[in-house]
């Protein structure tokens, strides 16, 4: 695996472009546990070669959401990048991506605006704008996501159909512990007692599910099962013909998200 920091190395890296060469993009913040490393597995699996990007993006953090707190562990994430048979490993400073002057944003509007959105303002134009230029530096035929982060999935696609964008994204299932949270690199900054609360989520979207497949309404019953916790949002969402029930909770400092999908699949 070839780890490079440069736009002008990684450029170098991936020229020349071979002829029917497929080049898969995973991009990520790092902090890596066993959902990216599926991303990673599911590229290499049908792409020539495999590029991965490990960029904690400051633009996506809002006010009172401090990038230098994400989770980063730079030494596990190479070896595991490379032990998952990626080929390239994009980690930039923010500099190299964001140098002095930068000023252009890319806004998905609609999409952006209620759910995450409403709570993390400016968190969708930072994701669609780092997404782009990754895109635009890696030229992928395929980019992987996952279902995990929802509306992420929606805003990207969005942004790929309206910028006449020449790649597929795919979306891969949320994997979760045996206990049902949903893997996020913030699960480390959960205590033990915390991790018990956290599971109200996952159950709460359970049984919304269960309750749509009754043809009740599946927010109130995810609602009626949180066990007490105050969610930020309880919702449905569209994720290109898609339906998912999404919900974000805060557990002490933390703040977790997860869905369901409810209707359409994935493939
Ligand atoms: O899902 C993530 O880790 C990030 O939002 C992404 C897509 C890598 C953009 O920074």
């Amino acid at each position: 695996m070839r780890v490079v920091r440069t736009v002008a190395d990684l450029r170098r890296t991936l020229e020349p472009d071979e002829p029917g060469r497929v080049v898969g993009l995973v991009p990520t913040m790092g902090a890596y546990h066993e959902g990216h490393l599926s991303l990673f597995r599911a590229a290499r699996a049908e792409c020539g070669l495999v590029v991965a990007s490990l960029f904690v993006n400051p633009a996506q953090f809002g006010p009172g959401d401090d990038p230098e707190a994400y989770p980063r562990n730079e030494a596990a994430d190479l070896e595991r990048t490379a032990a998952a048979g990626v080929d390239v490993l994009f980690a930039p400073s923010v500099d190299e991506l964001y140098p002095p002057g930068f000023q252009t944003w890319v806004e998905v509007e609609e999409l952006s605006r209620p759910l995450e959105g409403e709570h993390r303002p400016g968190h969708f134009r930072g994701v669609a704008t780092i997404c782009l230029k990754l895109f635009n530096l890696v030229h992928p035929q395929l980019a992987y996501f996952g279902l995990k982060d929802a509306q992420q999935a929606a805003v990207v696609l969005q942004l790929v159909r309206d910028l006449n964008l020449e790649l597929r994204v795919r979306l891969l299932p949320t994997v979760r512990d045996a206990d049902g949270l949903a893997l996020s690199s913030r699960n480390v900054f959960l205590s033990q007692q915390e991790r018990t609360l956290a599971l109200a989520l996952p159950r709460a979207l359970a049984a919304g599910a269960a309750a749509d497949r009754e043809g009740s309404d599946p927010v109130a019953a995810a609602r009626a099962a949180l066990n007490g916790l105050a969610p930020d949002y309880l919702a449905t969402l569209d994720v290109d013909g898609r339906r998912v029930l999404a919900g974000a909770v805060r557990i002490g400092k933390t703040r977790l998200i997860d869905n369901v999908l409810l209707e359409g699949d994935l493939a």
